[in-house]
């Protein structure tokens, strides 16, 4: 198979270049700098690499660095940013810089005929991200793009296939971004573009079959769509040596551990463990108002019953988790000390041992998960999962929590969930995630001629395409009507209905 190695110096950009080079159909491997070596790279067979920017200059102490026989081993190179500017350094060009040398954002780039530029024009958008460039490329090297403040926006050594651009070709706003990547990859690196995101499930199976043959593997299993994802894949690769353990700490939303129970254990046959441990959660909770307290119990508590059933089950070698790209990312990544305290389910490794971590999804992004998932014949609701806090429904009952009051809000989200769900509304609004609130408050209202006092519910529903930031969906009056409605009428304890019209920031997207 095809393949480019992705060799990652750090740079803010970084994640999107693997995803970039698959979206042509050409395999991206990602590898911290650190953490593979020329021989390994030779004999992997990569078509191509690809160097990532990165923070910082090349004459820093500690900046990364990489062993040259890689620009001598036969193999194209694209330097990106800290890329170009480490391929110069590599082969004694001159790199500086100063503050007045800094270009961010859009820039004009005029770049000369070559094999990186086929069909894109003389001039073009850039988007440039630096202080520091290359002043004098390397011997051997040419010049093939400036910029008004930048001399070598890009060079090359066509001979050995070396090639650097100190812009961002992987970012949107570079208009030709996609094309010079497809030159890189076809023209350059010589590649046909024949993978397919299937092959990667098939190809998956096959490596952790081999990988863990005889073992036993444990995987926590949340209902969320990347731990769904990684154990029906590792359960094609090794059958019954899998059990999953889904801890039901009775925070879920309406019938969710039914259906996941009935999908894990019912459609894909696999060996899964409900631990039915809403009593020891609610227990542990009882009397916590205060937000990052009730999270902390939940997180504790949720690694006791996880090792529990971990005695229980004994000799366990293999520790699956559905970790993904992004979240590598933002634990610090490549160092796999810090990727074992990353995790979706809170602390398990730190506390439990095991021989060996298996995280099959670890190179890929969220909607490349979800093609995986629908490809594997998971069901849809569960591929298109919205985001769920690990703590679950704790965070979305304001002040104690009670089975009553998880009763109410699991009723009152059902119906909002189900009113924006039966029409094309999360679409056309872009309703990227939508969910009711039990406020703490209690209100008077009337029914018939009586007079009630209850609960108000919140409803909030945010576009988003990060979650870091997100803006209050502009849901139609009718759906909010309807909605109300229904769960004033539908459920006792309901007196009042509000919407939450808040952006995050200041608020977050979550109550807690
Ligand atoms: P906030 O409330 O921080 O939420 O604006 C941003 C996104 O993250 C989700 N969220 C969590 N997801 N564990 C998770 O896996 C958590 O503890 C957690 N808290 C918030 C939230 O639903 C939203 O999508």
């Amino acid at each position: 198979m095809e393949k480019i190695l992705v060799l990652d110096f750090g740079g803010q950009y970084n994640q999107l270049i693997a995803r970039r080079v698959r979206e042509q159909h050409v395999y991206a491997e990602i590898k911290p700098c650190d953490k593979v070596s020329v021989e390994e790279i030779k004999t992997t067979g990569y078509k191509g690499v690809i160097f990532t920017g990165g923070p910082g200059s090349v004459y820093d102490a500690d900046s990364p660095h990489y062993d040259s026989a890689i620009l001598n081993a036969g193999i194209p190179v694209l330097g990106i940013c800290y890329g170009i500017q480490l391929m110069a350094y590599m082969e004694d060009g001159e790199i500086c810089g100063a503050a007045g040398s800094s270009e961010y954002g859009k820039t004009m780039v005029t770049v000369s005929e070559n094999a990186l530029f086929a069909d894109v024009p003389a001039e073009s958008v850039c988007w440039m991200s630096h202080t520091d460039y290359v002043k004098t490329p390397p011997k051997g090297f040419q010049v093939i793009a400036h910029t008004d403040k930048c001399p070598c926006a890009a060079m090359c050594d066509e001979k050995r296939r070396l090639y650097g651009v100190q812009f961002h070709p992987e970012v949107v706003h570079t208009d030709y971004g996609r094309q010079i990547l497809s030159n890189f990859l076809f023209q350059v690196c010589g590649c046909t573009g024949d993978w397919r995101m299937e092959d990667f499930a098939a190809q998956t199976v096959e490596t952790y079959r081999a990988r863990l043959a005889g073992k036993k593997v444990l995987l926590a299993l949340s209902g969320g769509v990347d731990s769904s994802v990684a154990a029906v894949l590792l359960h094609k690769a090794i059958g019954k040596n899998l059990t999953c353990v889904f801890v039901d700490h009775g925070l879920l939303r309406k019938d969710e551990g039914d259906f996941v129970e009935q999908t894990f254990r019912g459609k894909f046959g696999m060996n899964l463990i409900r631990v039915n441990a809403k009593e020891r959660f609610l227990e542990r909770l009882q009397g916590v108002t205060e937000p990052e307290q009730k999270r902390k119990i939940i997180g504790e508590e949720f690694i006791r019953v996880f090792e529990d059933e971990a005695k229980n089950l004994g000799n366990i070698n293999v520790l699956a988790q559905g970790t993904i790209y992004p979240d590598i990312i933002e634990s610090g990544k490549g160092d796999a000390a810090v990727i074992k305290s990353h995790h979706n389910v809170g602390g398990l490794p730190d506390v439990m041992s095991f021989e060996e971590i298996a995280e099959p999804l670890r190179e890929l992004f969220k909607d490349e998960v979800r093609e995986v998932g629908t490809q594997l014949g998971i069901p849809h609701a569960l591929v298109w999962r919205q985001p769920f806090p690990g703590p679950g429904l704790a965070v979305r009952v304001i002040g104690e929590i009670t089975d009553e009051k998880l009763a109410l809000l699991r009723e009152s989200d059902a119906i909002f969930r189900e009113e924006i769900e039966r029409t094309e509304l999360a679409a056309e609004t872009a309703a990227n995630q939508y969910f009711a609130v039990l406020t703490d408050l209690r209100s008077v209202g009337v029914k018939g001629d009586a007079r009630t006092y209850g609960y108000t519910v919140a409803l909030r529903c945010v576009t988003t395409d990060d979650f870091m930031t997100a803006t209050w969906t502009r849901l139609p009056y009718e759906v909010l009507e309807r909605a109300s409605n229904r769960i004033t009428n539908e459920v006792m304890g309901v007196t009042r209905v509000v919407y939450d019209i808040t952006s995050k920031p200041p608020a977050t997207v979550e109550w807690e």
